[in-house]
């Protein structure tokens, strides 16, 4: 009995799924592009989907696992557990418009006719709104729409921007933000939900590790508990006495976005020699 975990065959998410599953000690033995191919390191198979087709696999069990963008289950409205996010391809769908159309709220879609590949959550939004506008289906390349005379607004998916700029398209309303999440089918057996867990521990203590950053520094030992309350992450900090009389090397851990709030009261007690290192697994 193998776990079977739906990965994007093609497109932004493979590389992440990839490069976080070989974190974790799960590689695939895929020489010839085959669509299942079984890990190294794992009892699991890799299936290798369509990303729209991902969401109704896990809900109907092919798949057990599955590495998506929550705006595709939102979209798909399968019925599947989130277990973890990812906290990678971070982005939102959003309505834009050409630049220069004078947009002041949502009112204004009324009687617009919108282009988008989210046909379902697009027609929550603008009901959920009181809007009446045309939805125009598109499976890709939505941003053209409106250049081409097909729509006067899209609404698609915007991570960096650059799309929509090189578009002369202007975000307007963010209907929905997303990232890439863990998703279950809601109906394995308990031999499965094992090895789901033990998988979602290796990820976890990646993710944990990608959070925080190991800091280490030189203190004036009459110092040592005043700087440790600064860096609360782990139990205690490590130190070390240093060769040189009165001085200590302090070890601890600190969260990567704390590091900059953190760092002047560390200089202003005295702490010197500042080194902050990337850790690669945390187990706490
Ligand atoms: C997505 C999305 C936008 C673009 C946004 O398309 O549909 O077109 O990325 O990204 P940006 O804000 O960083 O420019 P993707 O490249 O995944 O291909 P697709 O349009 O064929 O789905």
């Amino acid at each position: 009995m193998s776990l079977n975990i739906a990965i994007q065959k093609s497109g932004r998410l493979y590389d992440d799924t990839t490069r976080l599953l070989g974190s974790i000690g799960l590689r695939v033995h895929n020489t010839n592009d085959q669509l299942r191919a079984a890990f190294r390191g794992f009892d699991a198979h890799a299936l290798f989907l369509r990303n729209s087709d991902i969401p109704k696999y896990l809900e109907d069990g092919v798949a057990d696992i599955a590495v998506l963008g929550e705006n595709t289950i939102i979209e798909k409205e399968a019925d599947v557990e989130i277990i973890e996010y990812l906290g990678f391809q971070k982005c939102r769908l959003s309505i834009a418009l050409p630049k220069g159309v004078s947009y002041r709220d949502i009112q204004d879609l009324q009687g617009k006719r919108i282009a988008t590949s989210y046909p379902n959550t697009l027609t929550k939004f603008l009901d959920d709104n009181g809007i009446d506008a045309s939805i125009h289906l598109i499976s890709g390349s939505v941003e053209i729409a409106p250049n081409i005379g097909l729509a006067d607004a899209i609404c698609d998916l915007v991570s960096s921007g650059s799309t929509l700029f090189k578009n002369g398209l202007e975000e307007q309303t963010v209907i929905l933000q997303s990232q890439a999440c863990l998703a279950i089918n809601k109906n394995l057996t308990a031999k499965k939900r094992a090895l789901v867990d033990q998988l979602l521990f290796r990820i976890r203590t990646v993710l944990k590790a990608q959070q925080n950053r190991y800091i280490l520094m030189n203190v004036p030992n009459e110092r040592i508990e005043q700087i440790s309350s600064v860096l609360p992450v782990l139990k205690s900090p490590t130190v070390l006495p240093l060769v040189e009389a009165g001085w200590s090397s302090l070890h601890s851990v600190i969260r990567e976005d704390d590091f900059w709030n953190v760092i002047n009261r560390l200089k202003e007690l005295g702490a010197e020699d500042i080194l902050i290192v990337p850790i690669e697994k945390m187990v706490v």
